[in-house]
């Protein structure tokens, strides 16, 4: 089998993006993503808009991953799509497309857990990328989760600690919400971060045992701080954008930098991998690689197109699954909380 080349479509709809890919032998040949603009308006996705805009965008998306990718959906080999989790809506278009395409073609169909393959993209082929080494921790951080996992294998995972309410992206953009800055606001505030003073203000860190994290009560303290200053000048976050910006953006860093800490320290394991829409982050990155020589661990950060939702990290956990021969039944059901 090995010498033949063998080709996946994965496709990708659990959130607000539309997305399809086709990998060859580990190789992304084409990775294809339609985003949904029209949640913009309403400061966060709207599910029945969002699997609305699903079932219009995946025929293009998926025709255009093939046509990137050059090839004919006759070779395919298998279709790889997200059971879950993510919003039920969304997951039904993807599915219910992947089952008929795979039936029409006769072609195996493989079922692939989202957040499992925020991590295994680590696993695409890429230059100048390292995949990292078992066992390694991987850190997920995204708009709709933030967990900690202890990975032994591809399909060998198990999540060591998680959010107990709201997920890091979400202290993004709720933050940025509160400042008045547009949706998705994490990479706004990122963009400001760099030119604050990170030490400008001070948002005290939630206290969570173990390795939980908790971001709804950081949010809370920011609107609580915007307010209390806006009262006093109304032109508290136009003069100080920028220094607000950075001293969140500090906070946030320090809760996730401080629980990686500690589970390195637990599980002695001393590879860490991110991933997730949040590992876009600047702050994340330039903290991570300081904790090289801090604190001796190594990291890996993932191609930025393999950060946010994507296809090609669905379509790597399809060829994984593929040489286990580890397929899906045709009546597999779209799962909206699905667990590692
Ligand atoms: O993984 P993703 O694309 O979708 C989910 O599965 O949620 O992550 C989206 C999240 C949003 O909350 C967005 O604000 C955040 O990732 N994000 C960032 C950055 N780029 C995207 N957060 C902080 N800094 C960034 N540069
Ligand atoms: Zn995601």
């Amino acid at each position: 089998m090995s010498s033949q080349n063998i080709y996946i479509l994965g496709i990708e709809s659990s959130c607000d993006d539309t997305a399809a890919s086709v990998i060859c032998n580990g190789k992304i040949l084409s990775n294809v993503v339609a985003n949904q603009n029209i949640h913009e308006e309403y400061g966060g996705v709207v599910p029945e808009l969002a699997s609305r805009a699903h079932q219009q965008n995946i025929v293009p998306v998926v025709a255009q991953a093939l046509k990137k990718a050059n090839i004919d959906k006759s070779q395919l080999h298998a279709i790889a799509f997200t059971r879950g989790p993510g919003l039920m809506g969304s997951l039904l278009v993807g599915t219910s497309f992947a089952k008929s395409m795979a039936y029409g073609l006769d072609i195996p169909l493989i079922d692939v857990n989202h957040m499992q393959a925020h991590i295994l993209a680590h696993f695409i082929e890429e230059d100048g990328y390292e995949k990292p080494p078992f066992p390694f921790l991987g850190m997920t951080i995204s708009g709709g989760h933030t967990q900690i996992v202890r990975i032994d294998d591809y399909f060998k995972m198990e999540v060591i600690g998680e959010t107990i309410d709201d997920a890091v992206g979400e202290a993004y953009d709720k933050s940025g919400k509160i400042l008045g800055l547009g949706y998705p606001a994490g990479p706004e505030i990122d963009r400001r971060a760099k030119l604050g003073n990170p030490k400008a203000y001070r948002f005290t860190k939630p206290k969570v045992d173990g390795l939980n994290f908790s971001f709804s009560g950081f949010k809370t303290a920011v609107l609580y701080f915007i307010q209390r200053e806006v009262k006093a000048n109304p032109n508290f976050i136009s003069e100080n954008l920028n220094d607000i910006c950075a001293s969140i953006q500090y906070t946030i860093i320090g809760i996730l930098i401080d629980k990686l800490k500690l589970a390195t320290k637990q599980t002695e394991i001393k590879h860490v991998a991110i991933g997730g829409g949040v590992s876009a982050n600047s702050g994340i990155r330039q903290a991570l690689k300081d904790g090289e020589k801090k604190f001796g661990w190594t990291t890996y950060v993932p191609k930025f197109e393999f950060t946010t939702d994507n296809a090609a990290m669905i379509a790597i956990v399809g060829y994984l699954k593929y040489l286990d021969e580890d397929f899906a039944e045709s009546n597999v059901m779209a799962s909206a909380r699905l667990k590692l």
